[in-house]
């Protein structure tokens, strides 16, 4: 996501230093009736500090009779293995909270969109928002699909209005949702709608219409789409055996047949939400009414005064198609809370934010990272903005560990204003997650933002959350201690060399929140969820000792050589590209064999360079070929590994050197341009068998 947005954001903050410095001045300079005023202003606004919810050092629980297993405090039960599933007891499924929401906020608004830039927010309120997800949903069923969760339905769209006027219609009619998003790309998108066997995709435009109608599989028999779409789209879709509809219309029909509605119960699916590895197709994660409402619950009980209520309006723009944004939206609805959406283009989310002017911001780091950066950037200009600005931080952060979140002290008018104005200038409440957030910047936006900023820590399986800070925590880098809807343990990992006995281990959770396996595959959930029903998460934790967890690593691929060592090709990887030579590296070995080997691409300069050095000729292909600069790169990768620390059989016996760089385009490396193992070792069979044939 490009957050361009931030740079405007900054130039103003500028101006506002300026211009308030102007009005701050005089107070330094000590003009006696500015003083009082100055003294009476602060008393007016003299901070309150909260109590915290529980003492800091000692933020969870652990679930009786069974170390290392730690529970929320949030919940008194969980210490005998019960977790949240709801708040109230007749609202168990989001059929049921959307309708709390109704009640709560006496009818109030509840989905809110733009026409464009300098346009007011318009609203649905939620007695429209449901009666015309009823419609559609009955429309949906005079297209002649069945009630009940044996029906998938596909969704193919940013988040607007229509978005969740699907999700209700669904549940309306206990229908189970499936969306799709751009980075899945048109062949996954098209592997998931026929493996769910969908035949009908709720789609935006006449693009995604396009993207899906490319690669159509046979199921897919009706496009409804939300915005008009051109004549050669119908035609296209008609050749194909595709019938294309237009969302008004499914609601008129739905109005008019008014189906009965078909409430679905709390352990119906609700969703499946595929999620893309770095392997292999798709996964799609089935989670229930129950999964998502003990998500919801757990953070807003967790959440204590600071939980959303029917006055709160909430920014929409982090993908709904992922579960953070997802459970952010439905925990508004279940308070009855506003949801404005932004307008689509991420460029215009500043102005979109200045239109609604949200007191709720789910958001990730990068947005946050973003601000950080410009704001830096900016402060290398001028000492005096400098020196402003770090005496605000220092306050601020002073204020912080006291437990004091406000955004009218002197330093928030004087150094922090534009930019809680640019998030629309009334944000009390941001829920990070989603990647790690840097400690700093973390600091860095609650004490600029003055509001409560939690971090939490989760994955789609999960629903989304895992675990939570809490209000008055202020120390970075954790995320916290475990939300009231699980349990969490860790799980020794001997070939990383992290011990459960040393609070160490793979973060592993159990609970009302885990999904029931992955759709159609069971041979993925067993890899992920053992025999006693714990998540395996991959994801390699730490307990500090006030029970809060820190995400401190990644499983890695591992396998074992035939004489029993574990070999962690990542780690051996991370060193070996320190070699001046080595551009990019893969190590691979085999069960079956007692040493490593790798494929080299080597830097096409440095290789270069030293070629012509040498008087040795030719392109790198020809030099890749040649055992001398083999012998060149490989030696002086293996004394990179010596001086890392590398045990003998941890170093590659034999390297192949290839020209070519991995790549995206390729196929070898992910988007986010890490290697992809498997088809490294598929594409590069030959080379490795080669290689270990003149070892033998
Ligand atoms: C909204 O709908 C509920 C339930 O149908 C009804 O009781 C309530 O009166 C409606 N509110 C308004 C303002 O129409
Ligand atoms: C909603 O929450 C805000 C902020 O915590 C609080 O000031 C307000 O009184 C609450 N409103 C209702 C109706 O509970
Ligand atoms: C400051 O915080 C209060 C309460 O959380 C909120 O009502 C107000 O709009 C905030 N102001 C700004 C500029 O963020
Ligand atoms: C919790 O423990 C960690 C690690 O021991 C420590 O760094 C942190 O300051 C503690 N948090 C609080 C709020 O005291």
């Amino acid at each position: 996501m490009e957050f361009l947005l931030i740079c405007l954001l900054f130039n103003e903050r500028v101006e506002l230093l300026q211009s308030h410095l102007d009005d701050y001045l005089p107070y330094i300079g000590g003009a006696g009736a500015l003083v009082l005023t100055g003294i009476a202003a602060y008393y007016a606004t003299k901070p309150v500090p909260e109590t915290p919810l529980m003492p800091l050092d000692c933020q969870s629980n652990t679930l009786s009779g069974v170390a290392y297993v730690r529970v929320s405090k949030f919940y008194n039960e969980s210490k005998e293995g019960k977790f949240v599933s709801y708040i109230h007891d007749d609202v168990r499924t989001l059929y049921d909270s959307f309708r709390k929401g109704a009640k709560e906020s006496n009818n109030g608004q509840c989905l809110g969109w733009r026409d464009g830039p300098n346009k007011p927010y318009q609203w649905l309120n939620y007695n429209e928002t449901l009666l015309r997800a009823k419609n559609l949903g009955s429309g949906l069923l005079a297209c002649g699909l069945s009630p009940g969760p044996q029906t998938l339905i596909g969704l193919y769209s940013q988040n607007c209005p229509e978005w969740i006027l699907t999700e209700q219609a669904c549940y309306t009619y206990s229908l189970v949702v499936v969306p799709l998003y751009d980075t899945l790309g048109p062949d996954a998108c098209a592997y998931i709608i026929n493996q769910a066997d969908i035949s009908l995709v709720i789609c935006e435009d006449d693009k995604k219409c396009n993207l899906l109608l490319d690669k159509a599989p046979r199921c897919l028999r009706k496009l409804i789409v939300i915005k008009p779409t051109r004549p050669a789209t119908n035609q296209r879709a008609k050749n194909r055996g595709v019938e294309l509809l237009r969302f008004e219309d499914i609601e008129r029909t739905g109005a008019q047949k008014c189906y009965p509605e078909v409430p679905p119960k709390p352990m119906d699916l609700c969703t499946i939400c595929y999620t893309s590895g770095t392997t292999g197709n798709p996964k799609g994660v089935m989670l229930s009414h129950q999964n998502v409402m003990a998500g919801v619950c757990a953070v807003l009980l967790q959440l204590g005064d600071h939980r959303p209520n029917s006055t709160d309006v909430m920014i929409s723009f982090l993908p709904l198609a992922h579960m953070l944004e997802r459970c952010c939206e439905n925990g508004m609805y279940i308070v009855g809370g506003s949801v404005g959406f932004y307008s689509g283009d991420i460029k215009t989310l500043p102005d979109d934010m200045k239109a609604l002017k949200p007191t709720v911001m789910p958001a990730v780091p990068r947005l946050l990272n973003r601000l950080y950066d410009k704001v830096v950037a900016e402060l290398q200009s001028s000492f005096l903005k400098r020196m402003i600005f770090n005496m605000g931080m220092r306050a601020k952060e002073a204020e912080i560990k006291k437990c004091i979140i406000r955004n009218n002290s002197i330093w928030d008018k004087i150094a922090f204003r534009k930019i809680q104005e640019s998030m629309g200038g009334r944000l009390r409440l941001m829920v990070v997650g989603s990647a790690p957030l840097a400690g700093n910047v973390l600091t860095f936006a609650r004490c600029a933002l003055g509001c409560l900023i939690v971090e939490g820590y989760g994955q789609t399986e999960c629903c989304a959350p895992i675990t939570l800070t809490i209000q008055g925590d202020y120390v970075p880098e954790h995320v916290g201690p475990p939300v009231a809807c699980c349990c969490v343990k860790l799980v020794d990992v001997p070939e990383m060399e992290y011990y459960a006995s040393n609070n160490q281990g793979e973060v592993c959770v159990k609970g009302t929140n885990v999904f029931y396996g992955y759709y159609k595959n069971p041979e993925k959930t067993a890899e992920v969820i053992d025999e006693q029903g714990w998540h395996h998460t991959g994801d390699i934790g730490m307990w500090n000792a006030n029970g809060t967890l820190k995400i401190i690593d990644r499983k890695k691929h591992i396998f074992k050589l035939s004489q029993g060592e574990y070999i962690v090709p990542e780690k051996i990887e991370n060193i070996y590209i320190r070699s001046q030579y080595v551009h990019q590296v893969f190590v691979h070995g085999e069960s079956l064999k007692s040493c490593v080997v790798a494929i080299v691409v080597p830097d096409v300069d440095v290789v270069k360079c030293w070629a012509s050095e040498n008087r040795i000729p030719g392109t790198l292909s020809v030099l890749c070929a040649n055992p001398e600069v083999k012998r060149l790169i490989h030696d002086d990768m293996i004394a990179w590994g010596k001086e890392a620390g590398l045990r003998s059989f941890e170093q590659v016996k034999d390297i192949y050197l290839h020209p070519d760089p991995f790549s995206v385009q390729n196929g070898l490396l992910t988007p986010t341009l890490k290697t992809k193992r498997p088809q490294l070792k598929a594409y590069f069979k030959p080379q490795l068998e080669d290689l270990y044939q003149n070892l033998d």
